[in-house]
């Protein structure tokens, strides 16, 4: 009696046969997407939390306090407080919840966020998360915060930016300015990374002294306290920053609660 097993079957036939070269091929790709599959699961929970680790590394980063010495989280733990912050009233919320919120999410639900007009829309990010998570700087002695941290984002050439902008307790004077993606030209708007290019904006101020923006980049010759260089051959992403970071600054970003940390500043010094 002849073996039924289509497998068998298969495996008795000769190499040549385009039945057996089409049954091995269909059953490798079945392994190798099972494998795969197998993988991005298994590997997802470490994935999410490198990101996480990532994103804890830039934010210590732009507030100047990376150590070779210390672990991310150990200085994160110590030194930041998270908060999410009511960007139509610049008072902080407890509405969601601030382990669990994410704003880039958040702008994607019609409960959560508003579309922006082509006018107010200068970062060109079509939609604004009602609310934003920040983070404070404790200083190391304990007392008052010594910097405060925004999460900025809007479009270059190629990509959105995402980054962190860090003011003084002033909500005024910027003390970084660092992105942790895009997709720019690595050596032209790729540039945004560069140290020397980011050393330029500790000590410059977002504000004039009237209180409008005055922040901006310029194509070159920068002076004063409101003025930067923009990248050679990146006009175009140069540009991309200039309107993010004055979008954020603006009435439709942090503006309110900019306002509200200056003067929380002048009254209790
Ligand atoms: C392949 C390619 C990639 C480019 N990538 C960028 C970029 O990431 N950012 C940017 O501003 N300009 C980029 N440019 C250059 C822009 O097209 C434009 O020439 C430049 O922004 C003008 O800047 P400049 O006035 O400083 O020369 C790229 C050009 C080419 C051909």
């Amino acid at each position: 009696m002849s073996d039924q097993n289509p497998l068998t079957k298969i495996l008795a036939l000769s190499n040549d046969d385009p039945k057996k070269i089409v049954a091995v091929a269909v059953a490798l790709c079945l392994v190798c997407s099972v494998l795969v599959s197998a993988a991005a699961i298994g590997l997802r929970s470490k994935q999410e939390a490198n990101k996480q680790l990532e994103k804890q590394r830039n934010i210590l980063q732009v507030a100047g306090l990376l150590d070779a010495d210390t672990g991310v989280d150990q200085i994160f733990e110590q030194r930041i407080e998270q908060r999410v912050v009511d960007l139509a009233t610049g008072a902080f919320t407890e509405a969601v919840d601030v382990a669990s919120y994410d704003a880039k999410v958040a702008a994607r639900d019609p409960e959560l966020s508003t579309a922006l007009s082509a006018e107010e829309d200068i970062a060109s990010i079509k939609r604004k998360a009602k609310y934003a998570t920040i983070y404070l700087v404790k200083a190391a002695e304990g007392g008052d915060y010594e910097t405060v941290i925004v999460p900025v984002h809007g479009y270059g050439l190629w990509s959105t930016l995402y980054g962190f902008l860090a003011l003084k307790p002033d909500g005024d004077e910027i003390v970084g300015l660092q992105f942790y993606e895009h997709a720019e030209t690595p050596g032209l708007g790729g540039e945004v990374d560069n140290p020397n290019w980011r050393a330029k904006w500790p000590g410059k101020q977002l504000f004039g002294d009237d209180g409008d923006i005055a922040i901006e980049i310029v194509k070159s010759g920068a002076t004063g306290e409101h003025q930067v260089d923009g990248l050679a051959g990146a006009t175009l992403t140069s540009n991309g920053v200039h309107n993010l970071v004055r979008y954020w600054a603006s009435e439709n970003g942090f503006g309110p609660f900019l306002k509200r940390l200056s003067e929380e500043l002048a009254q209790h010094g």
